[in-house]
């Protein structure tokens, strides 16, 4: 794991906006595995204002979304709405190279990202409990997208996206596992708030632990770790 301490959320964002510039620059067609949430927003802000600049397209561009809500109550909030508002509709994606894990995919995900030749760069969050994706603590290893129930603590903490109403959080979501997150050729995690000191920590100084799912990727031999300066204080 390779550590990258930033100044702020901004230079996280232009940083790692970059590498995905780079990234389509070299390989027009690449495959992309995408995050939602709040940690990547600065990325996608940057990534869609210096595509615009400097003319990149994305139009070969195939992309793996990590996780979807089952039954959300506010469509608003689906993880298809983050993507288009945020990413897709600013940029020249092609629709139909656009996906998302769904109850109908769901024992084909990992196969359609090994057909289309494996993700060459997956952008990932942490979960304050150490979630990537939505593969909450317990989750093995070897796990390949599947249907998760959400733990209490990633309801809680996503309930700021509901209006803080618990009762109108997901319950279960479909995700990547752990297996498929760890087969991309390149990981860039991005971490920029205080609420993930813990989990952090347990990156920086721990072992492979179930409970903490993250650490299933201590081992990845291209995992880039992008932090603020104040978490990582916080957290080492
Ligand atoms: C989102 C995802 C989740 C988030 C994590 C952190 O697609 O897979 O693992 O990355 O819950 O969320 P934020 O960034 O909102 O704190």
């Amino acid at each position: 794991m390779q550590i990258f301490i930033c100044k702020n959320d901004k230079e996280i964002g232009d940083k790692v906006s970059s590498e995905i510039l780079k990234l389509v620059e070299k390989k027009p067609a690449a495959v992309l595995g995408l995050a939602t949430g709040s940690s990547p927003l600065g990325t996608y802000t940057a990534l869609v204002i210096k595509a615009k600049q400097q003319g990149v397209s994305f139009h070969q561009v195939t992309t793996f979304n990590l996780d979807e809500y089952l039954d959300c109550s506010d469509p608003k909030q689906t993880y298809h709405v983050f993507m288009a508002e945020h990413v897709f509709n600013a940029l020249d994606f092609d629709a139909k190279k656009l996906n998302f894990p769904s109850l109908e995919n769901l024992s084909s995900y990992d196969e359609m990202i090994a057909k289309a030749g494996g993700v060459d760069l997956q952008l990932l969050g942490i979960g304050v409990n150490g979630h990537v994706g939505f593969n909450e603590p317990g989750t093995p290893n070897d796990s390949l997208t599947h249907i998760i129930t959400l733990s209490a603590t990633t309801r809680r903490s996503n309930s700021r996206f509901f209006k803080d109403n618990l009762d109108l959080v997901p319950k279960q979501a479909v995700s990547e596992g752990l297996a498929t997150i760890a087969n991309s050729k390149h990981i860039i995690m991005i971490a920029d708030d205080l609420t993930k000191q813990t989990a952090i920590h347990h990156l920086l100084y721990g072992h492979g632990d179930p409970n903490v799912p993250a650490t299933a990727l201590l081992h990845h031999p291209n995992f880039d770790l992008y932090l603020t300066k104040e978490l990582y204080e916080a957290a080492k």
